[in-house]
């Protein structure tokens, strides 16, 4: 059982057009080194996901989904299909990231079915889970996470690759970082979690931290015990922020 590496994963939203798209991959493949490459992640919106295809063509860099549907094809008006993904070479998709359960309101019996279909699609599911500010003030926390965390593996494989990351709702796009106690808390209690879930396994699932990571906070959070890399939204989106996060969090900061 191998400990995780340390990944690098940009959530650009509903941001980027083509010609953006093409203009961060091009120099993001001329700064970041192959090794460097391949721990790092894209996830552009889905309009602009061939054109990233494309340039990412020859790189060791990858990309994955923002939103997926579990069904592969059908009458299903403005969703995204799985196979698709697969088809254009997306090998990650984030599943219940809180903008997905809050705004679209997502809950995780869907998000179990994504995960499962992401699975046998031969994706790697990206599972977000997270507490509200009002949770964390009524110290529901754990309760939350952990529910999330069970509510979305419910029908998940574990001998096929899943990767979770903790997101405190309240620190998304708002400037306010969690501390690093909260993170080493949160990251314990869900390496627990997947530990119910799958005892073989749940070490070598990636447990990423996400909610406004930058440049100036990523060598200290990057540091934490079982912390095992970021998903990055408003820092990824240009090439410099992106890349100096990585490069910072692989010297992490004692803690
Ligand atoms: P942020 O977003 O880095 O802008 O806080 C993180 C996310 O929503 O994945």
């Amino acid at each position: 059982m191998s400990k995780p590496e340390f990944y690098c994963v940009g959530n650009w939203k509903m941001n980027k057009s083509p010609a953006q798209a093409a203009e961060f991959i091009s120099k993001l493949k001329e700064q970041a080194k192959p090794e460097e490459q391949s721990r790092l992640v894209v996830m552009p919106p889905a309009l602009v996901a061939f054109e990233v295809a494309q340039q990412l063509k020859g790189s060791s860099l990858r990309w994955g989904g923002q939103n997926s549907y579990f069904e592969a094809a059908g009458a299903f008006t403005g969703e995204n299909s799985p196979q698709i993904l697969k088809e254009m070479g997306a090998q990650f998709c984030l599943v219940g990231h809180s903008e997905r359960r809050q705004i679209f309101g997502e809950a995780d019996d869907l998000l179990a079915k994504k995960v499962q279909a992401l699975q046998g699609m031969g994706i790697t599911p990206i599972l977000c889970v997270g507490e509200t500010l009002d949770d964390r003030r009524w110290n529901r926390t754990q309760e939350v996470i952990v529910r999330q965390t069970r509510g979305g593996l419910q029908a998940a494989d574990p001998t096929k690759p899943m990767w979770l990351a903790y997101e405190p709702v309240w620190a998304i796009g708002t400037g306010e970082v969690a501390t690093p106690l909260q993170v080493e808390e949160a990251h314990s209690i869900l390496r627990k979690a997947l530990k119910e879930w799958s005892a073989q396994t749940a070490n070598e699932v990636p447990i990423l931290y996400g909610g406004s990571v930058k440049a100036d906070n990523a060598r200290s959070l990057a540091g934490i015990n079982n912390v095992n890399g970021f998903l990055i939204g408003g820092a990824s989106l240009k090439v410099d922020d992106f890349l100096s996060i990585y490069r910072l969090s692989a010297s992490p900061a004692a803690v």
